[in-house]
């Protein structure tokens, strides 16, 4: 029997509970997709990511976001589609660079462009999730020492209220950051985004440190504005196991899920937020590895990651069991807090791989929901294909293709699944 404590307030929240165990999902299921501004927009010149598209050998292919899906003005045809997909929410974000050209200053051009895209959300009948911050920040604002520095926070703050006072009327839930360890471990340890920095280990602590309290202020400002909309965040949640029951492998494991779930904010500070400043807990889910102690790794905290042997791999190169989603969820029961699916989704090219894996992964959310998490939403990642950072156009995580040439979009068939699932409520 799925138990669903207290709601978390809004039209998002108010519903009762439901047995899972019929295939079915509670009442009210929010069933989505997740974008990001600036993996669809195009032209979105303003941001770092933008600046560090330019810089050559960063891109696969020397891609760029120039025309990403164009979604800036086909904005009504992709959420006719989402409408046709029977979906009843959708997870988008504002771009804070095209809000805030230069510090202080605010288009007034570009809040009317995200009205009428909330708007036409509104008019489908598609209640919007809208991230804040997902990957980019304007170039005044790195320019300024971006998210290294000590008033980063105050800074998004003043955008968060211009938009809470401009938009927040048409919001349904917000999530104010992606992803911040994810993040921070991406531009600051790994290079992948800008700023491009290796090993940068203070940097990283900085970053997620101030994006955490970033987010605790965006939580009291939009909650004094509008307090009965939802606000929380989406946390990047890996699947780590150890590859072996020896305690060495046991620790490696469990140090490894915690300085890339959320290092280095510690377990407490993390508890801390979600329970203070959290009306739900938003995770996104994509992969797991196995985690050995190696003793001739100093340089990588003697721990060594692989993929899990006997399990798929998806083209991003991470393996990928549906399964982990019931481990992962299970994790969060203790919260007690509404959980909502922000991503999840499969890098292929052979469409028959995602429908199984939707299906799978589906059936693990329906598990957990029956074991007692209160999952109120799942957000497949995503549903264009579209701009995949630093991969480029070279991964399709979509259920709706987009001719590169001549931006034609067409429903995948697991668009036409997921569309069967949402009418349905179920998998049955
Ligand atoms: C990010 C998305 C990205 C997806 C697939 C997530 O962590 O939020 O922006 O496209 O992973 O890589």
């Amino acid at each position: 029997m799925g138990i669903h404590p207290a709601a978390a307030g809004g039209e998002a929240g108010e519903r009762g509970s439901l047995s899972a165990s019929d295939g079915r999902f509670p009442e009210g299921f929010l069933w989505g997709t997740a974008s990001a501004a600036h993996q669809v927009e195009g032209d979105d010149r303003n941001c770092d990511w933008w600046e560090f598209e330019q810089r050559p050998g960063r891109i696969a292919n020397g891609d760029t976001s120039e025309v990403a899906c164009d979604h800036y003005h086909r904005y009504r045809e992709d959420f006719a589609l989402l409408r046709e997909m029977n979906q009843n929410a959708h997870r988008l974000s504002i771009e804070w660079s095209r809000i805030e050209p230069d510090e202080g200053v605010f288009d007034s051009r570009q809040i009317r462009h995200y009205r009428d895209v909330l708007g036409e959300l509104r008019e489908q009948a598609i209640l919007p999730m809208v991230t804040l911050h997902h990957f980019t920040s304007p170039l005044w604002f790195v320019r300024k020492g971006g998210w290294t520095a000590a008033d980063s926070p105050r800074a998004f703050l003043a955008y968060v209220r211009h938009v809470a006072d401009e938009l927040g009327d048409l919001v349904g839930m917000w999530c104010t950051i992606n992803e911040p360890a994810l993040y921070a471990a991406n531009g600051w340890v790994v290079g992948e985004f800008p700023p491009g920095h290796h090993g940068d280990i203070t940097g990283m602590y900085r970053v997620t440190s101030n994006l955490y309290r970033a987010h605790e202020l965006a939580y009291v400002a939009l909650k004094k504005r509008w307090p009965d909309t939802p606000v929380g965040l989406s946390h990047h949640k890996f699947y780590f196991m150890p590859a072996s029951n020896r305690r060495a492998d046991r620790w490696a494991a469990a140090m490894t899920q915690l300085a890339l779930d959320r290092w280095p904010v510690s377990p407490g500070r993390l508890r801390k937020i979600v329970e203070a400043t959290s009306d739900f807990v938003g995770i996104a889910h994509y992969w797991g590895q196995m985690v050995a102690f190696d003793p001739l790794r100093p340089k990588e905290q003697f721990v060594r990651r692989f993929n899990v042997p006997g399990v798929p791999v998806t083209e991003m190169g991470w393996s990928a069991d549906p399964g982990w989603m019931t481990r992962v969820l299970s994790e969060l029961r203790p919260l007690r807090k509404p959980v909502y699916i922000t991503e999840n989704g499969y890098a292929t090219h052979d469409d028959a791989i995602r429908q199984r894996y939707l299906t799978d992964v589906l059936s693990n959310v329906l598990l957990a929901i029956d074991d007692g998490v209160d999952v109120r939403g799942y957000f497949h990642w995503t549903n264009t294909d579209n701009f995949e950072w630093a991969r480029g156009y070279t991964q399709q995580l979509g259920l709706i293709a987009v001719d590169r040439k001549t931006l034609e979009r067409t429903v995948k068939p697991s668009g036409r699944l997921y569309a069967r699932i949402a009418a349905t409520n179920s998998l049955a």
